[in-house]
């Protein structure tokens, strides 16, 4: 059932494209955007004073990009909170509230938890969840299901590109129906939704490189990644993949904060990894990867291919995605990132499907 893959985790990224068309597509009918089993009403989004996102790992990191895309296109204040610090923290919900819920399983405990406290405070609910009529799909007033099929690897791939495709469509129907943004606006938003699954069959292609890299320093003993903006939820996402199926110690900063805080780990040799989409955000990174180097840091950078000869000019390494607009790139951003986990693990002999003491659901506290 691997179809020939070694792994499936492979397998998974391999369906990508695939997984993110049919969670676009059926939702685009004469060219209008229509969200089935989504029923919330003007009246009920200009009522909202505030979004919550709330979820787990791999999903929580997902919601991190989901308040940048909300807030942007709704002018919406959106907090997102992982769910076992939500459910705990007496949190600030009403009817004034939508609370998303984002999860894979569907079954996650503190997420479903977190659900119904949200519910409890009067919230509506909103999930974007894959697996069809799990509990969290059942307690939930609106559920935008992630057509992303049964994922099997623990380390979650292509639910996590799905899951971001959900949030975005999520975003440009509640822009479209507070009328902060127009037709013409989402509709270009749309199209470039519908190019990503030809970028990722692209960057899919040329993994080769993603790999030769992984072989070189497959030995690192810690990793950082940075990054600004929507990249730096995407380091968020890199690191914790890494981390899950390699076991190489690896931290997520956000770019302009690293001299807050550890730059001192930073020394001859350390490997730091940048995704770099964010075309307002590129010469602050620039100078953030200047500041590493000084330090002996080895860098990869990851960009798009506009940048790409720039970039070689600062970073050690680069690894190209397809020209995006930034607003959408992390859809595509992450598949690099993945790879990356997945050959640093191949080469340190790991078991990249079942990592140690990891489950696929956490049905537990
Ligand atoms: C990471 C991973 C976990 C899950 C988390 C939430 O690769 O798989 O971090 O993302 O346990 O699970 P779901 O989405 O099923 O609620």
């Amino acid at each position: 059932e691997k179809d020939g893959y070694e792994h499936f985790m492979m397998k998974e990224m391999y369906e990508e494209p695939k997984v993110i068309r049919d969670t676009i597509n059926p939702r685009i009918k004469d060219g209008e955007l229509v969200l089935d089993n989504v029923t919330i009403t003007e009246e009920d989004i200009s009522k909202l004073e505030k979004i919550y996102i709330v979820a787990c790992g791999t999903a929580y990191h997902a919601g991190v990009i989901g308040k940048y895309i909300i807030e942007k296109l709704c002018r919406i204040p959106v907090e997102v909170d992982v769910a076992s610090e939500f459910r705990y923290r007496d949190p600030l919900v009403s009817d004034k509230n939508m609370t998303i819920i984002i999860s894979q399983s569907g079954e996650t405990l503190d997420t479903l938890f977190a659900l119904r406290e949200s519910k409890k405070r009067g919230a509506r609910i909103l999930s974007i969840v894959n697996v069809v009529g799990s509990s969290i799909a059942r307690d939930s007033d609106d559920v935008l299901y992630t057509w992303a099929g049964p994922e099997i690897a623990v380390a979650s791939t292509k639910a996590y590109n799905t899951q971001l495709t959900a949030l975005y469509m999520v975003a440009l129907e509640l822009g479209l129906k507070k009328g902060t943004i127009t037709k013409e606006e989402a509709d270009a938003i749309l199209g470039q939704l519908k190019q990503i699954p030809n970028d990722i069959e692209k960057i899919l292609e040329n993994k080769e490189d993603i790999q030769k890299f992984a072989h070189q320093h497959y030995n690192a003993k810690s990793i950082f990644f940075i990054g600004r903006g929507l990249d730096y939820a995407l380091s968020l996402e890199g690191s914790l993949k890494l981390k899950e199926i390699s076991y190489i110690h690896s931290e997520a900063y956000a770019g302009g904060e690293l001299k807050h805080g550890t730059i001192a780990l930073i020394e001859k040799g350390t490997l730091v990894v940048c995704p770099m989409t964010q075309d307002n955000l590129f010469d602050k990174m620039v100078s953030n990867i200047r500041e590493v180097k000084a330090r002996g840091a080895v860098v990869l950078a990851i960009t798009q291919e506009k940048h790409a000869e720039e970039l070689k000019k600062t970073a050690d390494t680069v690894i190209t995605i397809p020209d995006v607009d930034s607003l959408v790139a992390p859809i595509s951003a992450v598949t690099p990132l993945q790879l990356f986990a997945y050959y640093m693990a191949l080469e340190k002999g790991c078991d990249v499907d079942k990592p140690r003491n990891l489950a696929k659901s956490v049905t537990v506290e």
